[in-house]
């Protein structure tokens, strides 16, 4: 079974990814990790962002074992990502290794932009989770003052609204909903809500037996 699920930045998908895999005993793969982490090597070399060979080869060589470094967290590095995942050898790179992670038993939870329109296109559900600007921008500002971060509010909605716009108008597999993707509008829901909402998602479009 694959579960895709794709939405803007701070919808609280990745949260939501996490708890359906453990709930149905699936693998779950964040997808804007291996984004991150090509923005991270790129970095670390001291090569502009806008380098996109220097950023097709990092992700060429991308080593995957190490995406729960805790320097790919943060705002600023999901900034770094969403300039170099605008780059189609980039993403072309980075292809393999997701639809990898989905065909593998007993299935698998992906995570990110573009997971039910192009990396698994064959997906047995489909989730398109979103929430307005402000209400994301509100949960990413609370997650920050509860990390001890200093933050304002204004700051994060402008740069989520930069990010959106980046992730939706870019011409290489832009952030939008598949056909068959059913959509989870989360601005009125917490945590516990989005996942009880989800779940009655997912169960209506896998078969039972
Ligand atoms: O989900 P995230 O915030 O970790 O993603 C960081 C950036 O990576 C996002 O702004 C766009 C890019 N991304 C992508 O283009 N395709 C994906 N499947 C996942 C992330």
């Amino acid at each position: 079974m694959i579960i895709a699920i794709d939405g803007p930045a701070a919808s609280g998908k990745g949260t939501l990814g996490k708890r359906l895999a453990d709930h149905f005993g699936l693998e779950h793969l964040d997808t804007g990790l291996l984004y991150r982490a090509v923005a991270r090597v790129l970095l670390d070399q001291g090569t502009p962002l806008t380098d996109r060979d220097a950023a097709t080869v990092a992700a060429e060589n991308l080593d995957v074992s190490h995406l729960d470094d805790p320097r790919l967290r943060g705002a600023e590095m999901g900034e770094a990502a969403s300039v170099v995942s605008a780059y189609q050898p980039v993403r072309d790179a980075l292809l393999a290794f997701q639809r990898q992670f989905g065909v593998q038993e007993p299935g698998a939870v992906l995570d990110g932009r573009d997971i039910g329109t192009v990396v698994c296109p064959q997906a047995d559900v489909k989730l398109f989770i979103t929430a307005s600007a402000e209400e994301r921008a509100r949960r990413r500002h609370r997650e920050l003052l509860n990390r001890g971060e200093e933050t304002d509010y204004e700051t994060i909605l402008r740069d989520i609204r930069r990010r959106d716009e980046r992730d939706i108008n870019r011409s290489t597999a832009p952030l939008k909903a598949a056909e068959d993707a059913l959509t989870l509008d989360t601005t009125h829901l917490d945590a516990d809500e989005t996942f009880q909402a989800a779940l009655v998602l997912v169960e209506g479009r896998i078969p039972r037996n």
